[in-house]
């Protein structure tokens, strides 16, 4: 589809001379002092939560100009590509059907396929869900990356609704402290082993596979088809593994946009069928808001338009995620795969290289531990890190004096960020810790906000599976924007391929010890590991 990038773009060109007109002295605290309507202005309704956007960098004017450049970049025509099924993904020539995973029955394209096996599926998951029958009481994910985050994130995040009689457990790296702490724990009569691969080869899944296999079969495991199941497009190398069970997805579906398919079976074993509908449901009502509200009021595009406006006019290289529920401290893991494998590009999709930054670095830690390890650094530091709070109102325990604290901090953080404390206030304030030979003004530098750091806020009534597949839907969404923005693919990975060869020829190095033409730090330290 041949459109602009955006900064060929008229909008780009005027956000630049915003920017570098009055933009960049924006204040937030003059911005909320001279317009008390800032904050309903600057708020936005979605499907399964209500973000506050009004302590960004951002004014009428900005918001215009970003609009401006959404339309000019033609989003929606991009966006209704995409979910129409075109094949948007050009350098692997498919199309990028997530949503179709969600779309209810009748709806969407491959509605069929997409409902055949998540019928299929789901009864699967509540005959194991049966414990009584089934005998099962501990299900191991073995996948990484997309084949891992998603259910690592999300069975977690939706603990209140888990199966009380199933423990979940994890594993991804190659390394092999990863599967032997998890299988310590097991006895094979009780142990369902997903093995999760969308292409049934990598090298990490594989190893942990027959690793597991071995420990089933050496520890009196004795009907491995009722404990081993696959869920891969790959079925036939899942059958040559020896698995009969397996549920199967399509290339159209990405692997860091998977957990709707056969690879969120784990999430459904945990909590079920209806509840595992509930959650397509709700990032299905998010496909929608996406698809159809307006601009001005669509969440992840705004989102999206708000990256664009940090990463490129602000020169912000990062974003920090602190969800403030201990139940989704999976989700900053979750988001950097879905952000920086989508969108850490560096050409468009035509090859040109970029003459302007992309994916940030995205990271975080629940609240409130971020407060006593890295807060210091996004109140004080020098660098302007926005930040992404998520705070949900109901919790599922009921220590509500706990949760009011939870909350509190989390509103305080953001308010912190914004508001800063000027040098005459900190002035002001007995600094009774400070060495009396430091004279008072030194003391008060130290003691000095320098805020105006931008946050965003998403409130979530409750996390619950239709929540929660509004929220991770949202933020696909809002990848995708600031990816067809940048004019990129946002659906390939070509940057984990390099290290995948070079370790495939390290490996074979390694057990003959053959150090020849490789550089010579790579050959010295193989040397020292050899010795
Ligand atoms: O890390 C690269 C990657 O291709 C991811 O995109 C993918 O989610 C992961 O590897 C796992 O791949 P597979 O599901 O094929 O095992």
């Amino acid at each position: 589809m041949n459109t602009p990038r955006c900064d060929q773009t008229q909008a780009w060109a005027a956000l630049r001379s915003h920017y570098e007109g009055d933009g960049h002295q924006f204040d937030l605290r003059e911005a909320f002092a001279s317009d008390p309507g800032r904050f309903d202005a600057l708020v936005v309704e979605a499907p399964g939560m209500f973000a506050d956007l009004s302590k960004n960098r951002i004014d009428a004017a900005s918001m215009k100009l970003l609009i401006d450049l959404a339309r000019e970049c033609q989003l929606e025509k991009r966006r209704d590509a995409m979910l129409a099924g075109a094949a948007i993904n050009t350098t692997e020539d498919r199309a990028v059907l997530h949503t179709a995973l969600r779309a209810p029955r009748g709806q969407g394209p491959f509605s069929d396929d997409v409902h055949g096996v998540l019928d299929a599926m789901l009864a699967y998951v509540e005959s194991v869900r049966h414990t009584r029958a089934s005998g099962i009481r501990h299900i191991v994910n073995i996948g990484i990356g997309g084949s891992d985050l998603g259910p690592q994130m999300a069975v977690p995040a939706l603990e209140a609704f888990v199966h009380p009689e199933l423990g979940f457990h994890f594993v991804s790296n190659v390394d092999g402290h990863d599967i032997t702490s998890v299988l310590r724990h097991l006895r094979p009569a009780e142990t369902l082993f997903v093995i999760a691969s969308k292409t049934f080869t990598t090298q990490e899944t594989m190893a942990n596979a027959h690793a597991a296999k071995a420990w089933f079969v050496a520890n009196g495991g004795t009907d491995t088809t009722k404990h081993f199941v696959a869920t891969t497009t790959n079925v036939a190398a899942a059958a040559e593994f020896g698995i009969e069970t397996t549920f199967g997805f399509w290339d159209w579906v990405g692997g860091r946009y998977s957990l709707w398919s056969a690879i969120g079976l784990p999430i459904a074993l945990a909590i079920g069928a209806d509840n595992f509908r509930a959650m397509l449901g709700g990032a299905h009502e998010m496909d929608r808001h996406f698809a159809t509200a307006p601009l001005a009021k669509n969440l992840p595009v705004l989102l999206g338009l708000i990256d664009v406006w940090y990463r490129n006019f602000h020169g912000f290289t990062s974003r920090s995620v602190a969800p403030y529920h201990q139940g989704l401290k999976r989700l900053p893991a979750y988001l950097q795969q879905l952000e920086m494998e989508s969108n850490g590009k560096c050409v468009d999709l035509d090859g040109n290289a970029l003459p302007f930054a992309t994916s940030p670095v995205v990271w975080g830690e629940p609240g409130t531990n971020g407060q006593h390890a890295y807060f210091q650094m996004l109140h004080q530091g020098t660098d302007v890190i926005p930040v992404e709070f998520l705070l949900v109102k109901h919790p599922t325990h009921d220590l509500a004096d706990q949760h009011t604290k939870l909350l509190a901090n989390g509103l305080a953080q953001a308010q912190a960020l914004m508001l800063g404390k000027r040098s005459s206030q900190a002035m002001a304030e007995r600094a009774p810790t400070a060495a009396k030979s430091l004279a008072p003004e030194i003391v008060a530098r130290h003691r000095t906000f320098p805020g105006n750091r931008p946050s965003t806020t998403l409130l979530l009534d409750r996390l619950t599976p239709h929540s929660l597949g509004a929220l991770i839907a949202m933020y696909e969404h809002r990848v995708y924007t600031s990816g067809a923005l940048w004019g990129i693919n946002s659906f390939d990975q070509w940057g984990v391929e390099l290290g995948k060869a070079l370790c495939g020829d390290l490996l074979p190095r390694m057990a003959s010890g053959n150090t020849e033409g490789l550089d010579a730090s790579t050959a010295g330290l193989m040397r020292r590991l050899l010795d």
